[in-house]
């Protein structure tokens, strides 16, 4: 600045132009992140109800490092079905909900406008699918246009706390048995921010906000990194047995990004002990958005989804407990391939955020952490969120929703079956380089039924499973040394 000061304002004014330079002018169309240019344009489209179909052929590089495809079949299905479901919720709840294979991922309010919050739960009510509340509480915006709701806990147990920020009993259960709550759910972890807690600063708990959440107005809303609830697997699952009964036996679930495997098995461990199971478990990937999170946990931290939701899928068949309990996948799914990929790898529904919020008008503006949403999508600012019209987008997911459920059910028919629960993993194959290709079970070993049970230490998971303890999230073993490798980082500092 001061060698240069003429050049240096220059240079400041094209920084903050860039992304707008690189969107709009220079990205090629599968180009851009978190998404592409065609990804949005084809939400965009599914969502106006424009023609999503494609002119001469794919612009996909098929001999790329990891393009993937499907096997379709010699005898495709006319009939596959355009609004597949499924149930959630095993014996030990009495009110199992039908829910779509394609739901609205947890989006809290504070992160989102009223009116985006408004217009997700409107289109849910037309498109006859969930929308999850997200850890910021349950909204007099979630409730106004009925639309299916799956009410979320995290550590800030918004909604249903005490003045310490402890789990209320009394409050949980008189929201959570409202007839519109069909589920409940306890965040343990999301994909873009593992182990964050979060505050959100007191100039933005507004009257409504601090209602919704249950926290004094104007003051700073902490969100911390764990649970008080509970803080052993055995625990947890107790913890959402009680939510639970206090639902009115309402179908309970888990949220998590995977992290460390031993934990996974120690979750397995804990239902065997107890013989409570959840009725569902959400994998959500570290490719998962936020509207804010740290740089180091959003790029380094946490499992993928394909590699997180193979490891719950495992868990669940090799311990025999897979029959009790659902699988949701969230991280980056926003079209019919992407339900395809990852129900074929064991999901029994997907969610998604980012792709509705594209529905309802986001335009990748990237200022969902500076409260300047150009769209009145992720800000607090009245003035801002003036430009959604609640009628127009609420049609819009729901279309989204519709459409791209035919577009599964286009990969489903070529498939020659009917519904999506029918596809099989050996039917997903991804080019490793240029001369090989493999079908995802040899990329990723599937487990027998019991094998946990049976020999873990056949298993690719028999050091995770030593180590894990359904009375601790810490691993009863020393994993490095039980793998054959030499020392821990834990012990490194005595020698
Ligand atoms: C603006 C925004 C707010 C979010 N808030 C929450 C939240 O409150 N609780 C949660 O579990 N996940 C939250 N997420 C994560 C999503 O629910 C989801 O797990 C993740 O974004 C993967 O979905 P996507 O890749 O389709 O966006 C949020 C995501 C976004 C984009």
């Amino acid at each position: 600045m001061r060698n240069y000061p003429v050049i240096a304002w220059v240079r400041h004014i094209f920084y903050d132009l860039r992304p707008f330079l690189r969107q709009y002018i220079v990205e090629d169309d599968l180009e851009g992140t978190p998404y592409s240019f065609a990804a949005r344009n084809l939400i965009y489209n599914r969502a106006q109800g424009k023609s999503d179909t494609q002119p001469l052929g794919t612009e996909r590089n098929v001999r790329e490092d990891g393009y993937t495809w499907v096997c379709h079949s010699m005898a495709p299905s006319a009939k596959p079905d355009k609004k597949p479901r499924v149930t959630i919720g095993n014996e030990q709840s009495s009110q199992p909900y039908n829910a779509s294979l394609l739901n609205i991922s947890a989006m809290s309010f504070g992160a989102l406008s009223g009116r985006a919050i408004e217009a997700l739960n409107k289109g849910a009510s037309i498109g006859g699918f969930y929308h999850d509340t997200g850890e910021g509480g349950l909204s007099k915006y979630h409730k106004k246009h009925g639309g299916d709701i799956v009410w979320e806990l995290g550590t800030g147990y918004f909604g249903c706390r005490d003045k310490q920020g402890r789990f209320d009993p009394k409050q949980f259960a008189d929201q959570a048995q409202i007839e519109q709550v069909k589920m409940t759910e306890i965040k343990l972890s999301q994909g873009a921010k593992p182990g964050h807690g979060g505050m959100l600063p007191g100039s933005k708990v507004t009257q409504e906000i601090a209602n919704a959440r249950q926290v004094p107005i104007h003051q700073d809303c902490l969100s911390p990194s764990g649970h008080s609830a509970f803080s052993t697997p055995i625990e947890l699952l107790e913890f959402a047995q009680n939510m639970r009964q206090l639902s009115g036996n309402k179908p309970v679930g888990l949220k998590l990004c995977v992290g460390m495997p031993h934990e996974v098995m120690a979750l397995g461990k804990a239902m065997l002990s107890t013989g409570i199971y959840p009725d569902f478990i959400v994998v959500d990937g570290a490719e998962g958005g936020t509207g804010a999170a740290p740089s180091e946990l959003s790029d380094w931290v946490g499992m993928p989804l394909e590699d997180g939701l193979v490891m719950m899928q495992n868990m669940l068949v090799g311990t025999g407990l897979r029959k009790h309990i659902k699988l949701g996948a969230s991280g980056k799914i926003y079209n019919g391939m992407g339900m395809a990929k990852h129900i074929a790898l064991g999901a029994d529904w997907c969610n998604a955020a980012r792709a509705f919020m594209f529905s309802i008008g986001c335009v990748q503006a990237r200022r969902c952490d500076k409260g300047t949403c150009p769209t009145g999508i992720a800000t607090q600012d009245p003035q801002r969120q003036r430009s959604l019209d609640i009628d127009i987008q609420s049609e819009r997911a729901a279309r989204f929703h519709a459409k791209t459920l035919s577009a599964l059910a286009e990969i489903v028919g070529s498939s020659g079956v009917i519904h999506p629960s029918e596809l099989n993993p050996h039917q997903i194959i991804t080019r490793v380089n240029a001369a090989q290709s493999k079908s995802i079970i040899d990329i990723h070993p599937l487990l027998p039924a019991n094998s946990l049970l049976d020999a873990p230490k056949d298993t690719a998971y028999g050091d995770w499973w030593e180590a894990a303890s359904p009375d601790t999230f810490k691993p009863i073993k020393d994993i490095t040394q039980a793998m054959g490798k030499t020392l821990s980082a834990h012990n490194r500092g005595h020698y």
